[in-house]
């Protein structure tokens, strides 16, 4: 892997995938000095709580100092600063950033100010590829790989950015049959069928999940984005469209997993996070460990 920043996971490549789950795999339970004397600034323009904090996470086990903008108000952002000058500028303080922001592309337009080791960590409802690779990661070590399995992700499909960038990663492996469970109105994006079509790779849509569970393997479930929605009204209206309870749980094979990128609103019912199946937690725990892959191995293909 010769990369040195990551805005989308439609580049990636499977040789990188499996090369960066290795990586994150010798990371658990370590603290290195991979990036010892390094800088990580953590500018995030848009709420988060796992993101941020586990890359901070990973960075400090990796050895490197942290700076960081948890809020935008708190920023110049706030003034009105355009985002070529905010970058222009922290990459004179910084040597590798994590950006996550509203607008859809804004990742693509920060790499043009800097050659830096670069991190989208999610640009509106588009991409948020450390993400996808932490959860493939996770799919691999829950349900012992990729191949032959059948993926259902359920939610908002249509303003989950977790949900595109995962659907390219999985393209990459052979998977049985990718079932997108959603309302019509948040149905996932044409361009992701469409690619589903060319790759060869079986897939579904429908609105009804307990019909289906006995096939799924993984279900990837999401939040209704409520801050992509025009209005609250439309919000309200899909809300609550799908909620997970043991009931439904227990329709699926004892060996089904269930993800989540979280914040959960309420379409995980508390009393799943008990049963084996639930890997929610589990699955934020990789993500330092992912973090801790991509953050060592893009800034030392940069600073050689
Ligand atoms: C996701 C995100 O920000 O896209 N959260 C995360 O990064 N773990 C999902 C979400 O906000 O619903």
């Amino acid at each position: 892997m010769d990369r040195t920043q990551l805005t989308t996971s439609a580049d990636l490549t499977r040789e990188e995938v499996d090369f960066l789950m290795e990586e994150a795999e010798k990371m658990r339970g370590k603290n290195t000095d991979d990036l010892k004397g390094k800088v990580v600034a953590t500018l995030f323009l848009e709420p988060s709580t796992r993101t941020r904090l586990s890359f901070e996470t990973a960075s400090h086990r990796l050895g490197a100092s942290v700076i960081t903008i948890a809020d935008p108000k708190t920023s110049s952002v706030a003034k009105g600063e355009i985002l070529a000058d905010t970058i222009r500028t922290v990459e004179k303080y910084a040597d590798i950033i994590v950006m996550r922001h509203p607008e859809v592309g804004s990742a693509e337009e920060a790499i043009k100010y800097t050659k830096k080791p670069f991190l989208n960590a999610g640009d509106g409802a588009n991409q948020h590829p450390t993400q996808s690779l932490l959860d493939i990661y996770t799919i691999k070590r829950e349900s012992g790989g990729i191949d032959g399995k059948t993926i259902a992700f359920i939610g908002d499909l249509k303003y989950g950015r977790t949900v595109h960038s995962l659907t390219y990663i999985l393209c990459l492996y052979n998977p049985t049959k990718i079932i997108f469970i959603s309302p019509n109105e948040l149905k996932v994006p044409e361009k992701y069928i469409k690619m589903l079509e060319e790759k060869g790779i079986k897939h579904e849509e429908t609105a009804s999940l307990e019909e289906k569970m006995p096939e799924i393997d993984v279900i990837y479930m999401t939040r209704i984005q409520r801050e992509r929605f025009e209005s609250d009204d439309e919000y309200n209206k899909l809300k609550g469209s799908y909620v997970l309870t043991p009931e439904i749980v227990k329709m699926g094979k004892e060996s089904l997993r269930i993800l989540h990128p979280l914040p959960r609103v309420d379409e995980i019912t508390p009393d799943v996070d008990d049963m084996p199946q639930s890997a929610c937690f589990r699955q934020a725990e990789n993500g330092v460990y992912m973090r801790m892959a991509l953050l060592k191995n893009l800034s030392a293909n940069y600073y050689k």
